[in-house]
């Protein structure tokens, strides 16, 4: 059956809320936990079907991992060395993160994988790490198209490189970590443009040897990463669909609390701002590896702008809703040099522009990028191609449309965001379940 929600034109949206945990950080507490010693307690995990599939293939690699609490769960870490060999699939389901930083960790393993995704997991490009992984002498068969499933054969040493990125991906450059971290001399990466550092924030709570150099990052081997208890902050960019509900509706102000605000996942908050966004910062405190803090938001009246380039690596998945937000400002809003939108969940500038024509938003659509007349956006039914950001985007779309907006094929939402049905409901959103 196909899953679809409504939402009806909305209101007052109001009350203080928390977003669940951190997907990005969640994934890379599992990863590097398992592979410490010791035993570390991770509290504020998301329980989500991405973070769940990388849990479990850690299980399945033989780490004991129990769950303490509600989003709360013990790891037993087996050291760097200490994983077990599976001839079980290890599924990633829909999950990118887990597919290519795992492909990083197995590659340097003395035992074989095989890596595999759903369908829409299956179409994305993993070459991307398999060329990096295999100048450092891992032994990985893609399939014919460059995808997976990806067949990783044991291999005996893993070198150091030094790499220059050339991709904006923070999924890349963690997938390197993790191999270099069995590296027997030092990897370098460069970066052209920083991306998120969850992975090197981690592995130096971790007592592991990460720093940067300008825009270069050294990788230190380490014989030892020693397991910390780690508090995951909640997901800046689940927040981004409550934070622009809020700005989008009447009447609304919102209090997000314990939101992750890592300097290179924030351009959202940034290009909000410059639209005109009332958005406020408050109780910035840093917890382990990373920084929190409480994020204030009221209704506000947006006007279109061109989207700085220095943005886009750390709003990269914040664009299917800022695509919503331009949608409803006053004048044009631009955004180009993001073509790595077309290798998401689903092609997010192609499904994103197909939804923005059924609720009558004049754009142009670029190769990499979009440009958006903002204006009143009519009801309409819309498909999420599957793409968990883009059914929320649209879903938030129907608060300040004319008529209600119906968004198909919503399960996927479960990926990253398990509760946004009732969070958004809470604060005031008139959303409707219609048959599931
Ligand atoms: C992620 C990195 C980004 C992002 C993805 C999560 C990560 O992907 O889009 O949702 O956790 O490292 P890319 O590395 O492909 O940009």
């Amino acid at each position: 059956m196909v899953e679809k929600y409504t939402v009806h034109p909305s209101n007052n949206i109001s009350g203080i809320t928390n977003v669940p945990g951190d997907k990005s950080i969640s994934h890379r507490a599992l990863i590097l936990l398992s592979i410490s010693e010791g035993t570390g307690n991770v509290s504020g995990l998301l329980e989500s079907e991405d973070c769940l599939a990388t849990l479990n293939i850690f299980k399945m690699l033989g780490v004991k991992i129990e769950k303490i609490d509600k989003n709360s769960y013990s790891i037993k870490g087996k050291g760097l060395y200490g994983l077990k060999e599976t001839k079980k699939n290890l599924d990633c389901g829909n999950s990118g993160t887990s597919m290519r930083l795992l492909a990083g960790l197995l590659s340097a393993q003395k035992f074989s994988s095989n890596l595999v995704g759903d369908s829409s997991l299956n179409k994305r490009p993993m070459e991307r790490v398999a060329i990096p992984l295999t100048r450092m002498g891992a032994n990985i068969n893609l399939s014919d198209h460059k995808t997976a499933p990806i067949k990783i054969n044991s291999t005996k040493k893993i070198l150091p490189i030094e790499y220059e990125m050339p991709i904006d991906s923070a999924q890349i450059k963690s997938s390197i970590i993790l191999a270099s971290l069995y590296a027997d001399g030092e990897t370098k990466i460069i970066e052209n443009t920083p991306t998120r550092d969850h992975t090197e924030n981690m592995v130096n709570f971790l007592n592991g040897n990460i720093i940067k150099v300008n825009n270069k990052i050294i990788i230190d081997p380490k014989t030892k990463l020693i397991s910390r208890d780690i508090n995951i902050p909640g997901d800046i960019s689940s927040a981004m669909f409550i934070i622009v509900a809020c700005l989008i509706s009447k009447n609304s102000e919102i209090l997000i609390q314990n939101v992750g605000l890592n300097n290179l996942r924030t351009g959202g908050l940034d290009i909000l701002k410059l639209m005109g966004a009332q958005i406020y910062i408050s109780n910035i405190k840093n917890f382990g590896p990373e920084k929190f803090g409480d994020i204030k938001v009221i209704s506000s009246k947006l006007r279109g702008i061109v989207i700085p380039k220095k943005y886009v690596a750390s709003s990269i998945d914040e664009f299917p809703i800022l695509f919503i937000a331009a949608a409803n400002a006053s004048g044009k809003t631009v955004l180009r040099n993001a073509e790595e939108l077309r290798y998401k969940e689903s092609d997010r500038l192609d499904a994103m522009s197909q939804g923005l024509s059924s609720c009558n938003i004049a754009h142009k659509l670029f190769y990499d990028g979009i440009e958006i007349e903002g204006g009143k956006m009519c009801g309409a039914t819309v498909n999420s191609f599957d793409d968990h950001r883009v059914a929320m985007s649209f879903l938030i779309a129907g608060i300040s449309a004319k008529e209600p907006i119906t968004v198909l094929n919503t399960k996927n939402i479960l990926t990253s965001f398990p509760n946004f049905y009732s969070l958004i409901k809470d604060i005031g959103v008139n959303i409707i379940r219609e048959n599931n």
